[in-house]
């Protein structure tokens, strides 16, 4: 597979030589799989005339479960893989686990804006909280940095904030297992202990939007007020924003926005969970299967 990088350095080069408007640089989106597909969708919604280039390292998932240290390298591994591939406009860490660890590492190593998903998060719970307590759920790693804690306190969030690692729920929303009573009960095995004047649930992992009825449904008689609040929207919002600011122009409403789709495996895995995640159908040979640089 490096003869695959390489060919794509060779393109790169060649689309530099010809010195493409900035405006045309695709975002580029990165995530340990397919769940960033739910962020990606977001982008394509709030910014239908951008084009997006987005790497899914499917062939190390799940980060959620790793130290911090091998989250970072590989985070390193996928964003110089990325910019080896050509000019991007901004890069968007789609993946929570690798927002709430690596964000420093990837902002010392590029020179375009790099944009998480955990401080639009905090602010969408921020918003919607009404004076409780905030649960944030995530994987392992998300929930171990207390990143999400630190983004709420930043935004001056005062209440308790209670995290919950719920590690199956990235199994089940790729096994399609997103209704019914096996998710519910899985959700209410652990948010059983909830305190009481929690309000605001933040679901704090790329694949956990798939799964927002069955924990509203786990915590309809406890909590039947509670908002439940994701990043995705929030995220793309402020990619907006920035874009708008750095690069728009009239013309870019008369771009022909392209999308392509990077694996480092199984292209047929990505194809089949289109549907649920990015809420579109592509077929696997418009997936490209490639290997990142083990540079970190
Ligand atoms: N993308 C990860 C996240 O949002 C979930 C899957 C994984 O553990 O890699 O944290």
């Amino acid at each position: 597979l490096p003869e695959i990088v390489v060919e794509h350095n060779v393109r790169a080069r060649q689309e530099s030589c010809m010195s493409a408007p900035p405006q045309a640089a695709p975002i580029a989106v990165f995530d340990s799989g397919v769940g960033g597909l739910t962020v990606l969708r977001a982008l394509k919604q709030a910014l239908p005339h951008e084009s997006t280039l987005y790497l899914g390292d499917t062939a190390r998932v799940p980060y959620g479960t790793r130290s911090h240290h091998t989250v970072i390298k590989y985070a390193l591994n996928n964003v110089r893989t990325l910019v080896s591939m050509g000019e991007v406009k901004l890069v968007v860490v789609a993946c929570n686990t690798v927002s709430a660890v690596a964000l420093p590492a990837l902002r010392a190593e590029l020179a375009v804006p790099v944009v998480g998903v955990i401080d639009a998060g905090a602010q969408a719970a921020c918003q919607a909280s009404r004076g409780g307590a905030v649960a944030v759920i995530g994987t392992p790693g998300t929930v171990r940095s207390g990143a999400y804690e630190r983004a709420l306190r930043e935004q001056g969030f005062v209440g308790d904030v209670i995290s919950r690692a719920c590690p199956l729920f990235v199994p089940l929303a790729e096994e399609g297992w997103t209704s019914g009573d096996v998710p519910r009960l899985v959700a209410q095995r652990y948010l059983a202990d909830l305190p009481r004047d929690v309000d605001t649930l933040v679901l704090g992992c790329t694949h956990y939007p798939l799964l927002r009825a069955a924990v509203a449904a786990a915590l309809a008689h406890s909590h039947p007020h509670i908002a439940i609040v994701d990043g995705a929207h929030a995220t793309a919002l402020h990619v907006a924003t920035l874009t708008h600011h750095a690069h728009h122009t009239h013309d870019d409403h008369h771009n022909q926005p392209s999308h392509r789709l990077l694996v480092t495996d199984a292209p047929e895995q990505m194809a089949r969970l289109a549907p649920a995640f990015l809420g579109e159908t592509i077929d696997a040979r418009d997936v490209e299967l490639i290997d990142v640089m083990m540079t970190a």
